[in-house]
């Protein structure tokens, strides 16, 4: 105890060692990271703080988030990637965002998140990679068109539980009127292949990994830190639970990205 109330984590030292010993680090995020952004993770139950999050509970993430579901009701998948995107807008970065930022500031850090969140990047860190897309980037479905007019979208859902109603049209193309689709990477979808060789060539180039807030079930994402290990680079795990990178990783802390990273800042000083 430091401050009469938190608990401060203890890093190990051998942790802090590679760290301190590695000029070029790449993170490779997942939900967990978010998490104390107050931003759902995939597989735990759906959170947001607002009544709609209850709302949008009774939906499995992982249908709405396929082809087939935008074939089936492009409104409800565009009503819950609107629902996603605005609950993001009004999140902040939490303190585990910052201390990687602040982790930058004298030695190479680049990010691989599979978050199609931005708090990375407002937290001032360097992305160089979003492996599953991104809220903020949608595009045409049929010509790949890039949508630019989605901040200027009303946001005009009923708020209370009563007249909730999930679904919202996708806007239409200016360029050939097609439906307007979610910048992400749904299940069955190949990955965009510039940020994929992105994220390649920066786990080949770093000399240590910190792996944070991830299953790491979900391929080709989970093949880059595994291979990593078997190239010989260092992987410390961040999670206050085991995942199934903890078995292969190097180190593998159970803490969360908001307690563990500052600590981890901290131990540097
Ligand atoms: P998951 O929801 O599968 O896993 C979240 C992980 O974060 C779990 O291992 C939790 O233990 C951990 N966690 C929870 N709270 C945390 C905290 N405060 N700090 C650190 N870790 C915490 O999310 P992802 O691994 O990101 O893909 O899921 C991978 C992909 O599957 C997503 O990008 C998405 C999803 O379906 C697509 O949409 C294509």
């Amino acid at each position: 105890m430091t401050d009469g109330e938190t608990p401060r984590p203890d890093i190990p030292d051998a942790v802090v060692d590679l760290i301190r010993g590695a000029d070029w680090i790449t993170v490779f995020s997942g939900a967990g990271m978010s998490a104390e952004s107050g931003i759902a993770t995939f597989r735990d139950a759906q959170a947001g703080g607002r009544s709609q999050a209850a709302l949008w509970d009774r939906f499995d993430p992982a249908e709405l988030a396929t082809p087939e579901a935008w074939d089936r009701d492009p409104a409800l998948v565009w009503g819950w990637y609107r629902w996603r995107a605005g609950h993001v807008r009004t999140a902040q970065p939490n303190a585990g965002h910052h201390a990687l930022a602040d982790l930058g500031a004298n030695r190479t850090v680049m990010v691989v998140t599979q978050n199609v969140d931005d708090l990375h990047e407002r937290a001032g860190s360097d992305v160089i990679s979003h492996l599953h897309g991104s809220l903020f980037a949608p595009r045409c479905s049929v010509c790949g068109t890039p949508y630019e007019g989605v901040d200027a979208l009303p946001d005009d859902r009923p708020r209370d539980d009563s007249t909730f109603d999930p679904r919202v049209p996708p806007p239409t193309c200016r360029r050939c009127g097609g439906s307007v689709r979610p910048g992400v990477v749904w299940f069955g979808e190949a990955l965009p292949e510039s940020d994929w060789q992105r994220a390649d060539q920066a786990f080949r180039a770093s000399e240590a990994i910190i792996v944070v807030g991830t299953s790491g079930i979900v391929y080709p994402a989970a093949a880059l830190p595994e291979r990593a290990v078997r190239a010989g680079i260092p992987v410390i795990e961040f999670n206050p639970a085991p995942s199934a990178l903890s078995e292969v990783a190097t180190h593998s802390l159970r803490l969360s990205a908001a307690q563990g990273l500052p600590a981890l800042l901290r131990a540097l000083d």
